[in-house]
C-alpha cells in the first residue's frame, strides 16, 4: 500500500473509531439498486420491476458520500438488490471511498468471476460479504430461486479472498439464521475456515414487505456462543449473539438506536431509519439539508420506539456504542485485523 492510501486508511479508521465513542452515526445501508437475478424465499425486492433509470447516478452517490462526510467516516453497505448487477460499481466504491468512507458490499455472488473480484477490491472496497445459508447446496438453491447458486457463492469467496490488494481487506461468508439452518452453521463456520475468510449471522426479519415469520422457534444463544468460541473464524459480536433469543423468544429488542447509530438511503435517495422501514422516509438526502434530516431521524428514533427485529446492522452499531465497549471492540479488533 502507498504513503497517501495508507494515511487516508488511517484517517478515515481514527474518524470511524471517534464515531464509536460518540455514538454518532456508524453505518448506513445504501441500496445501489433494487434489481436482482435471484428470488429468494425471505427477500421481496425482487418481486416488483425496478427502473435501472431511476437509480442514484454516480453524481448523486459522491453528494451523498459528501453530505454524510459532515458525520464522519461512515461504514457505506452497499445494498440492494444485487448490487454487483450496477456496471459502475466500481466508480461507485471509488467514490465513496475518496469522499472519507468505508464501503463493503453483501452480494449473492452470481456475477464474480477473477476480473470482478480483483476490480471491486482494487477500487477500495474494504469488507466484502456473500451470503451462504444452508451447507447443503440444494437447499441453498432452492432458498435463492436460483440453481447453481451455491456452487457460484463459493467459488466468490474463493476468489475474493485470492485477490485481496491487502491483508486488511476482510471476506465474509455470511448466513441468514432462519427456522431450519442452525444445525448448518456449525459446517458453514467450517466450510468458511477451509476457504480461509470469516463469518457471520444475521436473524431473519420478516418486516421487509409481507414475508412469513421465519425464525428458529426455539433458543439459539447457547449453542452460537460455544461455536463462537470453538471457532475463532466465527466473528459475529457476542453481544449480537447474546440477544438473538430475546429476539426469537420474546419477540424483538426494544430501544432500537436506528436513526441515531444508523440509516438507510434507498435508490432514489429517500432516508429512512433502517432498512425494514423504508416505507417511512424522512426526506431525500438529495434535495435536502442533512442535519435537517438528522434531526427527524433523531426524532423518529426518540418518539417512536421499536423492536421488532434484530438485523446485524443493527446489532453491530448498537453494540458498538453500549457497554461492555472494551469487549466490542476487542472483538471488532479481531474481526477486522489483518490475515
Ligand atoms: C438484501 S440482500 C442484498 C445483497 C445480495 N443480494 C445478497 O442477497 O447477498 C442483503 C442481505 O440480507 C439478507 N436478507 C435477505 N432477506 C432477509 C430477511 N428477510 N431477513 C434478514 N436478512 C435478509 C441476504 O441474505 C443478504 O445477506
Ligand atoms: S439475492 Fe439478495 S436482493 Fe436478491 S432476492 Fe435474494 S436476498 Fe433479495
Ligand atoms: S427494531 Fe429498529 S431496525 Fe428493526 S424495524 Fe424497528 S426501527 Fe428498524
Amino acid at each position: 500500500m502507498n504513503l497517501g492510501k495508507e494515511l487516508h486508511y488511517q484517517y478515515r479508521s481514527l474518524r470511524l473509531v471517534r464515531g464509536f465513542l460518540t455514538g454518532r452515526f456508524i453505518n448506513c445501508n445504501l441500496q445501489i439498486t433494487y434489481r436482482c437475478n435471484f428470488k429468494c424465499q425471505i427477500c421481496d425486492f425482487w418481486k416488483r420491476e425496478h427502473n435501472p433509470a431511476e437509480e442514484l447516478s454516480l453524481d448523486d452517490i459522491r453528494t451523498i458520500g459528501r453530505k454524510l462526510n459532515e458525520f464522519g467516516t461512515i461504514i457505506i453497505s452497499l445494498a440492494g438488490g444485487e448490487p454487483l448487477i450496477r456496471d459502475d460499481l466500481c466508480d461507485i466504491i471509488t467514490v465513496l471511498n475518496a469522499t472519507g468512507h468505508f464501503p463493503i458490499l453483501i452480494t449473492n455472488g452470481w456475477y464474480v468471476n477473477e476480473t470482478v473480484a480483483r476490480d471491486i477490491l482494487k477500487a477500495g472496497l474494504q469488507e466484502i460479504s456473500v451470503s451462504v445459508d444452508y451447507i447443503d447446496p440444494a437447499r441453498h438453491d432452492s432458498q435463492r430461486g436460483c440453481p447453481g447458486s451455491w456452487g457460484r457463492a463459493v467459488n466468490a469467496l474463493e476468489l475474493f479472498q485470492k485477490n485481496r490488494p491487502d491483508r486488511r481487506n476482510r471476506v465474509h461468508m455470511i448466513s441468514v439464521l432462519m427456522d431450519d439452518n442452525l444445525e448448518d452453521v456449525e459446517a458453514l463456520i467450517k466450510l468458511s475456515r477451509e476457504i480461509g475468510v470469516t463469518y457471520m449471522i444475521n436473524l431473519h426479519s420478516w418486516n421487509r414487505g409481507a414475508k412469513a415469520r421465519r425464525l428458529p422457534d426455539k433458543s439459539v444463544t447457547r449453542h452460537l456462543l460455544d461455536l463462537k468460541r470453538k471457532y475463532p473464524e466465527f466473528v459475529t459480536l457476542t453481544s449480537y449473539i447474546e440477544n438473538l433469543d430475546q429476539a426469537i423468544l420474546q419477540g424483538g429488542v426494544g430501544d432500537c438506536r436506528t436513526g441515531r447509530l444508523l440509516m438507510n438511503i434507498d435508490n432514489c435517495g429517500n432516508v429512512a431509519r433502517c432498512t425494514e422501514r423504508l416505507d417511512e422516509p424522512v426526506g431525500n438526502i438529495l434535495k435536502e439539508d442533512i442535519h435537517e434530516l438528522r434531526r427527524r431521524l433523531w426524532n423518529v428514533c426518540d418518539t417512536q420506539p421499536c423492536a421488532q427485529c434484530w438485523t446485524s446492522c443493527r446489532g453491530f452499531a448498537e453494540s458498538m456504542t453500549k457497554a461492555p465497549r472494551w469487549r466490542q471492540y476487542k472483538e471488532f479488533l479481531h474481526s477486522v485485523k489483518p490475515r
